[in-house]
């Protein structure tokens, strides 16, 4: 999608849709300008209840008198006060959601002249490529349209120019994440995702190194290696390394850790068959994490990002491990895997002792792994776990800032306790109940004594149902905190 700032009076703007803001209680400038170009119509729609103007309420006029474009779109935006960033990003993506069907290949939204600046107008941008997305491609026919051109009705200005930069990275390094969910595991095994993180780190100029199981087994991966060993597929360790140019004098360097299980069946603990087929989205971490480093790519943070994704695919088979088998990690702690469905764990915890060996000093990991988590705060908030309170303090605003929703889950060496095992020094799992706090649990012992959070990503990286804003499917959650922690470190 081609994104522009349009400097010039909104009436001779020339789009197939042009976009305005009506406000619940207050009266904004495009659409007063609106109503009045047309003659009254918007307040028409207000008074007639059809425009009540609350969120992503929207009412669509076609060949407006007094207007160049083809049709006016109007779209609630909620109470004034209440109005964000967060917003225009959902304001943006649902005005294209609605349009694309419609034969609309330009769209431009009117940013009224009190809301301009780089953060409105990243958001805008955000919103409308996030909203074109269709997870559609394996699908002959693409039924839903696309939008070719998405313009900013504003002052162009360099702030302007910036945001915009920013939120086409941004917004096409998330959908770049959600395109990789979206790939089925005949598709996208633990090689190809290998070879997708390796052409993007080539296209952005990034180092990229990929360990194969040789390298494992030489190092001692024993957990990596002990879920890999039931499937036909060979896992991966890939890691990808951000150096800026004139790096802060501070010795810090950023691990983003990625779940990247192609596929989960469960292994000998099999999973039931009804839903299986969405297990495809376990490797929903590691496609943030890649997300994130191909946007920091070009933002060029001032601190060293490194990204690392353990990747496999769980598999039973007669060379599967089973229950009751032990396995010693790179760490050298020595783990009964009393299921093989807890396999997320296993992966990670050699990733992370990883991670600090090659030189990370704070670990940020993201990660679908437990089922408990969608109990807990059902498909809305991300669960954070964290060892460091001033670090994850960092993460959650800057997922505030981003949009996305996250949520502090505990970190309490009560719950370790739930981890024993009689033959080993633990076990990988924690029994029914806090089951995503006990994984968390699991992954601290390795990520210790790095400052460190976790991302329970389970609930959110997969949409059930589409929202007015986003497709149904692979959400892409997690890739813009991740850039705005990595951009505003202090
Ligand atoms: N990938 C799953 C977690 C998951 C469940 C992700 C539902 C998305 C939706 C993970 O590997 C898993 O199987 N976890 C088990 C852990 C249990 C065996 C302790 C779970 O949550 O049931
Ligand atoms: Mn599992
Ligand atoms: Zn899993």
């Amino acid at each position: 999608m081609e994104i522009n700032v349009l400097n010039q009076p909104f009436d001779q703007v020339a789009s197939s849709a042009l976009v305005v803001l009506v406000f619940e209680d207050a009266e904004g400038q495009s659409a007063a300008a609106a109503d009045k170009a047309t003659n009254g119509w918007v307040r028409e729609l207000a008074s007639s209840g059809e425009l009540t103007g609350k969120l992503l309420d929207v009412a669509l006029l076609a060949r407006p008198a007094g207007l160049t474009s083809q049709r006016l779109l109007a779209v609630g935006a909620g109470k004034k006060d209440k109005f964000t960033s967060a917003e225009l990003r959902k304001i943006a993506g649902a005005a294209v959601r609605f349009l694309k069907p419609k034969k609309c290949p330009d769209v431009a939204l009117v940013l009224d002249s009190d809301l301009e600046s780089a953060a409105m107008a990243s958001a805008a941008v955000e919103g409308a490529i996030l909203g074109n997305f269709e997870p559609d491609r394996h699908k002959s026919e693409k039924k839903n349209g696309a939008i070719d051109r998405f313009s900013l009705v504003a002052s162009a200005s360099p702030e302007m120019a910036a945001g915009v930069r920013r939120g086409r990275i941004l917004a096409e390094s998330q959908n770049f994440a959600r395109e990789l969910v979206t790939e089925p595991a005949n598709l996208l095994t633990p090689t190809l995702l290998a070879n997708r993180a390796k052409e993007m780190a080539a296209e952005f100029g990034l180092d990229c190194d990929i360990l194969g199981p040789d390298r494992m087994k030489q190092l001692g991966m024993g957990a990596l290696l002990g879920v890999a060993q039931g499937s036909a597929e060979p896992p991966a360790l890939i890691v990808i390394r951000y150096q800026p140019e004139n790096p802060s004098p501070q010795a810090v360097n950023l691990g983003l850790v990625g779940k990247g299980v192609t596929f989960d069946t469960g292994g000998i603990s099999i999973k039931p068959a009804d839903g299986m087929e969405k297990m495809k989205y376990d490797m929903a971490g590691s496609a943030a994490v890649l997300g994130a480093i191909r946007a920091l790519a070009q933002l060029q943070p001032p601190i060293p990002v490194t990204a690392i994704v353990p990747t496999v695919e769980n598999m039973p088979g007669s060379r599967a491990q089973r229950p009751g088998d032990i396995v010693t990690t790179l760490s050298g702690k020595t783990v009964e895997v009393l299921n093989t469905d807890a396999e997320g764990r296993l992966i990670l915890s050699d990733a992370l002792e990883y991670a600090k060996r090659i030189g990370c000093t704070h670990l940020v990991d993201a990660a679908t792994l437990t089922g408990a988590i969608v109990v807990a705060l059902g498909y809305i908030n991300v669960g954070v776990f964290s060892s460091d309170q001033s670090f994850s303090g960092k993460l959650l605003a800057s997922a505030k800032t981003e949009g996305e929703k996250m949520w502090p889950m505990p970190v309490d060496d009560e719950y370790k306790e739930l981890l024993k095992s009689s033959f080993a020094d633990m076990g990988n799992i924690g029994g029914r109940w806090g089951g995503a706090v006990s994984a968390a649990m699991f992954l601290k012992e390795f990520a210790d004594p790095a400052p460190w959070i976790h991302l329970d990503i389970a609930g959110t990286a997969w949409l059930e149902e589409a929202k007015p804003f986003l497709a149904k499917g692979p959400s892409g959650v997690a890739v813009r905190t991740f850039v705005n922690l990595a951009m505003n470190w202090r």
